[in-house]
């Protein structure tokens, strides 16, 4: 199978490289040429449509809706009636309308689709030990499985189109809200004098134990707010999506709206770019809110 993957960015650099590193003759395009330019071993195309004409299986891994859909719908998307036979997988995080629509017009051309967010983080994207969650045709999933493997270690058929995007909404409402629940636990811990390493240790063992505590807790502890890999403006996209969709099914979804508003608070601070837990600096009253 001839693979193509779009969108080399934080996740995608890695993924990729896993997908060639397993093997698979590798077709890679990126909006920065440089970024394919780096991955030695794959073959670097100029457009969108050169890697869909060359490549069986189209994996894409871009920021935001508006990207995703631009990539498969827009002006030059490559949906069309040439797709026919071929599999698109969306790895990246949009709503449930964004991966219904790409399946329908997938659908509709006689190609494959399968919505397929993707946890882990960066780390997990370079070590292959993401969770693949995914929705769609149970056979396309079977065919595409081999290539998830090279990149995930869980990698789970979750139901019909939109599943998978449902599955990664909900982690993250998780990630959103325990990610700002350590940020205020550890701060106010901090602020009393705590141990912070202690702390960490015993709950590791205590009902306060997550694993956003597990990933924050160090990246606290020494104030690493501006590493880069989970950057606040991703957060931010998914609570926007997961609010939006609270209020259209009627469901009060409070916890996220109180996590989104901290998050756009320091992303009109220009920190976008920053870690997650630079909303420590919301709670410590640096960012006055
Ligand atoms: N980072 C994480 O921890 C994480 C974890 C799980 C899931 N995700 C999700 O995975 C997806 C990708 O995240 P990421 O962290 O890899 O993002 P990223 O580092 O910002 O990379 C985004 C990719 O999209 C491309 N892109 C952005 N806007 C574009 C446009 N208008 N036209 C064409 N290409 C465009 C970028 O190209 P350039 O290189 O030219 O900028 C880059 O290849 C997102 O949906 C995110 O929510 C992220």
């Amino acid at each position: 199978m001839k693979v193509g993957f779009a969108g080399l960015g934080n996740m995608g650099g890695g993924m990729a490289r896993n997908v060639l590193q397993a093997g698979f003759e590798l077709f890679v395009y990126n909006r920065t040429r440089a970024k394919a330019e780096a991955l030695e071993g794959a073959v670097v195309m100029d457009a969108p449509r050169d890697l869909v004409r060359e490549a069986d299986l189209v994996l894409v891994c871009l920021a935001d809706i508006a990207s995703g859909r631009e990539f498969f719908l827009g002006e030059e998307g490559v949906v069309d009636d040439a797709v026919e036979g071929k599999i698109f997988v969306d790895h990246g995080t949009v709503d449930l309308a964004t991966s219904r629509d790409l399946h329908a017009a997938c659908g509709a051309q006689g190609a494959g689709f399968l919505d397929a967010p993707i946890s882990g983080g960066p780390e997990g994207a370079s070590a292959g030990t993401l969770a693949i969650m995914a929705g769609g045709e149970p056979d396309i999933f079977e065919r595409v499985r081999p290539v998830f493997d090279a990149m995930g270690s869980k990698v789970v058929h979750m139901g019909p189109a939109g599943a998978g995007t449902a599955a990664k909404l909900a982690n993250q409402l998780m990630v959103g809200v325990n990610s700002l629940a350590c940020c205020e636990a550890l701060t106010m811990a901090r602020q009393v004098g705590a141990d912070l390493e202690k702390l960490q240790d015993l709950l590791a063992n205590a009902w306060g134990q997550s694993r956003m505590l597990e990933r924050c807790g160090p990246i606290i502890a020494r104030e690493g707010y501006d590493e880069p890999g989970a950057p606040l403006r991703n957060i931010l996209k998914d609570l926007s999506i997961i609010t939006r969709q609270g209020k259209e099914s009627g469901l009060s979804v409070r916890a996220a709206e109180a996590a989104f508003g901290v998050y756009q608070q320091l992303v009109d601070a220009g920190l976008s770019e920053s870690d997650m837990t630079a909303a420590c600096r919301c709670v410590s009253g640096e960012l006055e809110g």
